[in-house]
Order: C-alpha cells, then sequence, then structure tokens
C-alpha cells in the first residue's frame, strides 16, 4: 500500500449500507451486519499498516434500539462474536479499545466482554479502536452538561470559567483528538446524531459503496481525497 501524503490522525466511520447490501443479495439483513464485520476488520488493519492513530466506528446509535428486537438481538450477538473471534487478532496487532455511548444500556453480557476486551488491551500503544455502541451525540452533549452542572452546584466550576475545552472535556472522547476525516457508507448526506461537536472541522468523504464492501481500497481512496483537501478553520 502506498502511504498519501498528508494522514488523518484520527478517521471516524458512519458504517451504513448493511441492510441494502443484504436486500441486494435476497439475504437477510443480519448476513450483511454479519459481512459488514469482515470490513471493520480490514478497516482496522489498514489503520495499522498506515500509522492512522484512532479509528472511531459508529457501530450502534441511540436511534438504533427503535428497530425490530430481532435486528438488535442478531447485533448484539455479533458484536459478542466479534469480540470473541477477533480480540487476540487486536491484542496481537497491538490496537487498544475503546467504547463512547451509553454503554450500561447494552444487554449485560455485551458490557461483560467490552469491560474485558477493553481491559485485555488497555496498556497497547497501536491504533485506538473506538467502538460506538449505543452512541447519540445529542444524550452524549446532554450527559456533559447534567456533568458541569453538578460542578457548578457544588462549586467545583464557576460558570463564568466554562468554555469549549470544559465541554470537550466532559464528552465521552475527552481522551481523543477530533476526528480530521469523517468517512460515510451508502451514500447518505446526513450525521445521524454521530460526534455532533467532535467533527465540526472534519473533512467528509461520502461514498455509495455498502460498509461490507467497502475495502482497504476505498478507505485509502477516502485519505488520499482527504490528503488532497486545504483545511482552513477558519482562517485564510
Ligand atoms: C449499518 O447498516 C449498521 C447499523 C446501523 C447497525 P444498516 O443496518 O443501517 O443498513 P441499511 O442502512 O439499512 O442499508
Ligand atoms: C447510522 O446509520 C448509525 C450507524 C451506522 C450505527 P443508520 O442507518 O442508523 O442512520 P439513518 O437512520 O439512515 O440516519
Ligand atoms: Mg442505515
Amino acid at each position: 500500500m502506498s502511504t498519501p501524503s498528508s494522514l488523518p490522525e484520527h478517521i471516524a466511520i458512519i458504517m451504513d449500507g448493511n441492510g441494502r447490501w443484504a436486500k441486494e443479495r435476497g439475504l437477510p439483513r443480519r448476513d450483511g451486519h454479519r459481512a459488514g464485520a469482515e470490513s471493520v476488520r480490514e478497516a482496522v488493519e489498514a489503520c495499522k499498516e498506515l500509522g492512522v492513530s484512532y479509528l472511531t466506528l459508529y457501530a450502534f446509535s441511540s436511534e438504533n434500539w427503535r428497530r425490530p428486537k430481532t435486528e438488535i438481538d442478531a447485533l448484539m450477538l455479533l458484536l459478542d462474536r466479534f469480540l470473541v473471534d477477533k480480540l487476540d487478532e487486536l491484542d496481537r496487532q497491538n490496537v487498544r479499545l475503546h467504547t463512547i455511548g451509553q454503554i450500561d444500556r447494552l444487554p449485560p453480557k455485551n458490557q461483560k466482554r467490552l469491560a474485558g476486551a477493553k481491559a485485555k488491551t488497555a496498556n497497547n500503544t497501536g491504533v485506538n479502536l473506538i467502538l460506538a455502541l449505543s452512541y447519540g451525540a445529542r444524550e452524549e452533549l446532554t450527559e456533559a452538561t447534567r456533568l458541569i452542572a453538578e460542578k457548578v452546584k457544588t462549586g467545583e466550576l464557576a460558570p463564568g470559567e466554562i468554555n469549549t475545552e470544559t465541554l470537550s472535556q466532559h464528552l465521552h472522547t475527552a481522551a481523543f483528538p477530533d476526528p480530521d476525516l469523517l468517512i460515510r457508507t451508502s451514500g447518505e448526506l446526513r450525521l445521524s446524531n454521530f460526534l455532533l461537536w467532535q467533527l465540526s472541522y472534519a473533512e467528509i468523504v461520502v461514498t455509495k459503496r455498502y460498509w461490507p464492501d467497502f475495502k482497504k481500497a476505498d478507505l485509502l481512496a477516502a485519505i488520499e481525497e482527504y490528503s488532497r483537501r486545504h483545511r482552513r478553520f477558519g482562517g485564510l
């Protein structure tokens, strides 16, 4: 793989289109999600090879709880399988696993598996793989507001001291830099409640490809497009 000139430090991906991928093949949606898990493996591997430090994957949104129970159950089972099957490989690749989102809403089995995976990889120093699970930016911002209000109430924080940094520090992503590049697969032109604060200055690349078809070459193409962009951050 040739390395593009300017590399994003943090890539965030809205992994969309698993259902449509399956439908086109006359398969149940579950099979699309299963095929999508393979793309996750590839994306992590590509980030490792390229030297991308942070990869945030939108795996399940706050709004995805509205889906039929059978689909939610299938997704939770797949998440569990993914961690069982891939944890050793991720660990060998020096990947450190993190999560953002309302993890306490996930089934206890998933919570336990995630906690174990995070603990096992806690000392790894390679790619930081951040899984957004039961994640919604509005929920995250509301929670941050509540935490800040509590600190004001106890006198730990004065209202006049609150700045953008204060808010950043109370988000689930406090330990990570903001994403440089946002990729959304399957063509939809919306954020779907993903990292609303953190994506303020991200470069956006949308591809028509469904997530199960999104392979290393597609990631590289997105990074190449990113490297051609001129980021101005409001300046000249
Ligand atoms: C993305 O694929 C995976 C999740 C949202 C969990 P979808 O399930 O949204 O697939 P489409 O959008 O219906 O094709
Ligand atoms: C966004 O995809 C959430 C994830 C990829 C996990 P959705 O398929 O849920 O988004 P909408 O409903 O098309 O906006
Ligand atoms: Mg979708």
